[in-house]
């Protein structure tokens, strides 16, 4: 295991260019079990969550290259559509291949994805529309076992606007003949990315970003060429990085489109942030932010994925605010860690009391999942002094090559093995 030293308390200066979007990226290598043909992704980012995806499409008899930025899936063997638990728990986000699978081949067999630290996170929305469509659904050790003699479209609203359900029932729909209706949608930008490529396979797709996506299959989908739209959550990572650590950078390859509510919380908060085509320029001319008060919400609200890290910018806020985590019941893991900062929180259920310290200070601290470890990055940069991170193979799941970028960003970190000898 490996992990991270960082040395905190200096401004940042510098640019760097974003990754591809994991959270596009992924359900994207899934939609190639849609079809026999060459499936070519690009701007794919190198991440231990795409190797993952790898990993199970090649168990299920895909043939696929990965590398460089580039995702190629073909498809010479045939396709066994059971996802052993092996994989799949290591992987939530596995689960997008049930809908290609069902749709495609008429059978499935899934390991039920287990929880994780942030929530149980439950798949019964995707299961129970699912059946909406003519699946039959069992359960057997574990497993999920999908049949369909014949699925057929229909109109099925979401209890909630889940993102995994919706672009598992997009993908499952685009093979079905006739038009399915999917309504209370989730809207988040990778969904659009999602649609655009199964347009591009021959399905017909519009809506995707609102609220309602109406789908009208085809008996047989072609191959695609397309490239990943750039990571917004990586985007507003390093954008907290600077507002916490002070100092001024440039991110290139950049869209702040869909970063609108992240913008406006850390204008408010006093941050200098100016975009251009493709490009985002951060100055955190203050010492210390102005305390604002988010709540995380299905997009376009505030990004769940953003509210460690955003606290871990508020740490230092000059007054008290609140954090509402609305999405997921257990994602303030790194709470805890911050207080070994010096931060001073207080959580109470799914609310976080915020105190603003005059400043964090470094400490060992360890990572419990991908976007608290982010956090924790944000705030060693932040603290005075040295700053240990480990279990940094939670972080590795979704920032690709993040010590490189967080030093061309002028930061002080090294990776290191944590062997023992680093106390
Ligand atoms: C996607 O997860 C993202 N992952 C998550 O990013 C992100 O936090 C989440 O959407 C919310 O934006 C990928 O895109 C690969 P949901 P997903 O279904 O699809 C409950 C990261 O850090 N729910 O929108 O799993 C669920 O428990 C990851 O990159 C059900 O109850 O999220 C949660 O409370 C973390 N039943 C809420 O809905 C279901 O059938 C939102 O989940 C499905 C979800």
């Amino acid at each position: 295991m490996d992990l991270f030293v960082i040395n905190g308390g200096h401004a940042l200066s510098g640019e760097t260019r974003i990754s591809g979007s994991k959270n596009a990226a992924l359900p994207i290598l899934f939609a190639s079990l849609l079809t026999k043909e060459r499936c070519e992704i690009s701007n794919v980012p190198e991440l231990k969550d795409v190797q993952s995806a790898y990993d199970l499409l090649n168990r299920l008899g895909k043939n696929c290259f990965y590398g460089y930025g580039n995702f190629i899936a073909e498809e010479h063997s045939e396709i066994n559509p059971i996802a052993p638990y092996e994989l799949v728990r290591k992987m939530r986000a596995s689960i997008l291949a049930a809908g290609p699978l069902i749709a495609r081949f008429g059978k499935a067999r899934f390991s039920l994805p287990g929880g994780c630290t942030i929530g149980v996170r439950p798949i019964d929305m995707h299961l129970e529309a699912f059946k909406q469509l003519g699946v039959e659904i069992s359960h057997d050790k574990g497993d999920v076992l999908m049949t369909a003699k014949k699925m057929h479209p229909n109109r099925i609203k979401f209890r909630f606007p889940s993102v995994g359900a919706t672009e598992n029932l997009m993908m499952a729909a685009s093979l079905i003949d006739g038009e399915t209706v999917l309504e209370n949608c989730a809207r988040e930008p990778e969904i659009e990315d999602l649609s655009a490529v199964l347009v591009k396979m021959g399905a017909a797709v519009i809506g995707a970003g609102t609220g309602v996506i109406k789908i009208k299959g085809k008996p047989a989908l072609n191959g695609f060429s397309h490239s990943v739209m750039p990571d917004r959550i990586e985007t507003g990572t390093f954008m907290l990085l600077c507002a916490a650590a002070g100092g001024k950078i440039t991110l290139l390859g950049a869209d702040s489109k869909p970063l609108s509510a992240l913008i406006r919380a850390m204008r408010k908060a006093g941050v200098k942030i100016s975009c251009g085509k493709g490009v985002i320029t951060v100055s955190a001319e203050v010492s210390r932010p102005k305390p604002v008060s988010i709540s995380t919400k299905p997009y376009p609200g505030f990004p769940t994925d953003l509210q460690a890290p955003w606290m871990a910018f508020m740490a230092q806020c000059s007054g008290e605010c609140e954090v509402h985590e609305k999405i997921f019941e257990n994602r303030f893991m790194h709470v805890p860690e911050l207080a070994r900062m010096e931060a001073n929180i207080t959580v109470m259920d799914r609310k976080a009391i915020i105190h603003g310290v005059p400043g964090l200070m470094g400490a060992p601290v360890m990572a419990s999942d991908l976007r608290a470890g982010a956090a924790l990055v944000v705030a060693a940069a932040a603290a005075r002094g040295t700053s240990i991170i480990r279990r940094i193979y939670h972080i590795d799941r979704g920032y690709e090559k993040l010590e490189l970028k967080l030093r061309e960003l002028g930061a002080d970190v090294r990776r290191r093995k944590d062997d023992g000898s680093i106390k």
